[in-house]
């Protein structure tokens, strides 16, 4: 019997690659650039699966241009608002991601970012590197406390409550923003609170929300402006959950201590970006989930999801499973 055909939009990792070249005929995207729009419309014709990455915008128009084969769209990732799940839904057709297994590793990333930060770790480092580190001096490159610290999350799902745990080892007083969430974590010393608590009280804040409608630009001039003068924010979610220009204009006039960035918007950010030219503003390019073991379980496990996909089985971790009836 011949193999499925699917197309992945990237070389992915081995542990995941190796199973879909087992399991499928496989068009593999070679470039370390992903398809642009026309390649992406003419690659999908005719395919049964497609794994795609979170730079990969999968519309209806790609879903119409594979056609009705189409079984499964795979995400390699846990956040999937690149794909209008919507119309893959209205098309039947299942949306996988890949959930759990980049908690850890983005849970520590939130974490370095805002350690880093705090303590000026990158801007010490270019001090020393240009030369300015003239001797020991008791006001040289000053950051802020850890120890016993409030700690504000914004978004208490799997990565949030991550975030938490570590916390614990610092003795941190946690708060979180999460209707969904239980009122209470005693386990983690963390309370729900409401966002304009949250936002007075905590030293650092972490943002850990999907993007969605609801939550695009969520920190605006307003969310900012509650923040105290002396905290720091963390962002490992999505970069249009912030408004960067009322963030560039709120470090610029150090109205809070720093802000970190694994994630902007857009992406790669253009190098004339104002937010670099700010020396309380640390961006890394979206890495909180690069870690050799997390990328190839996510490798792994969008593999599975799309082949599970192309023999019409369920989905082992599927976003839309109103599909199923
Ligand atoms: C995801 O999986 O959504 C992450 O952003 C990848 O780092």
């Amino acid at each position: 019997m011949e193999k499925p055909k699917v197309f992945v939009t990237r070389v992915i990792r081995d542990k995941g690659l190796d199973l879909v070249k087992q399991a499928c005929q496989a068009d593999i995207w070679p470039d370390e650039l992903p398809p642009r729009r026309e390649a992406l419309l003419e690659r999908v014709r005719g395919v049964e699966g497609l794994l795609c990455l979170l730079t990969d915008h999968i519309d209806a128009e790609v879903m119409d241009a594979s056609g009705p084969d189409l079984k499964v769209i795979s995400n390699h990732a846990v956040g999937f608002d690149n794909i209008e799940v919507a119309a893959a839904t209205a098309r039947g057709i299942p949306v996988g991601n890949t959930p759990g297994i980049l908690t850890d590793a983005t849970a520590d990333m939130a974490f370095t970012l805002m350690m880093a930060a705090g303590r000026r770790v990158v801007e010490a480092e270019k001090f020393l590197r240009a030369g300015e580190w003239k001797t020991w001096s008791p006001s040289l490159l000053l950051g802020v406390d850890f120890a016993r610290a409030t700690l504000g999350i914004v978004g208490f799902g799997r990565i949030g409550q991550a975030v938490a745990k570590r916390a614990s080892g610092f003795e941190m007083r946690v708060l979180y923003y999460d209707p969904s969430a239980p009122v209470q974590r005693p386990d983690l010393n963390a309370v729900r609170t409401d966002l304009d608590t949250l936002l007075r009280e905590s030293d650092f804040v972490s943002l850990h929300v999907p993007l969605t409608p609801e939550t695009r630009h969520m920190v605006d001039a307003d969310f900012l402006g509650k923040m105290k003068p002396e905290a720091v924010l963390v962002n490992t979610s999505r970069g249009g959950v912030l408004d960067q220009s009322a963030l560039y204009e709120t470090l610029k006039e150090r109205r809070i201590f720093a802000a970190a960035l694994d994630v902007t918007d857009p992406e790669p950010l253009p190098l004339d970006n104002p937010l670099l030219e700010l020396d309380n503003c640390l961006i890394v390019p979206h890495i909180a989930s690069a870690s050799v073991q997390s990328r190839d379980r996510m490798a792994y496990l969008s593999a599975e999801n799309l082949i599970a996909g192309v023999n019409g089985e369920r989905l082992p971790h599927c976003v839309n499973p109103e599909v199923y009836g």
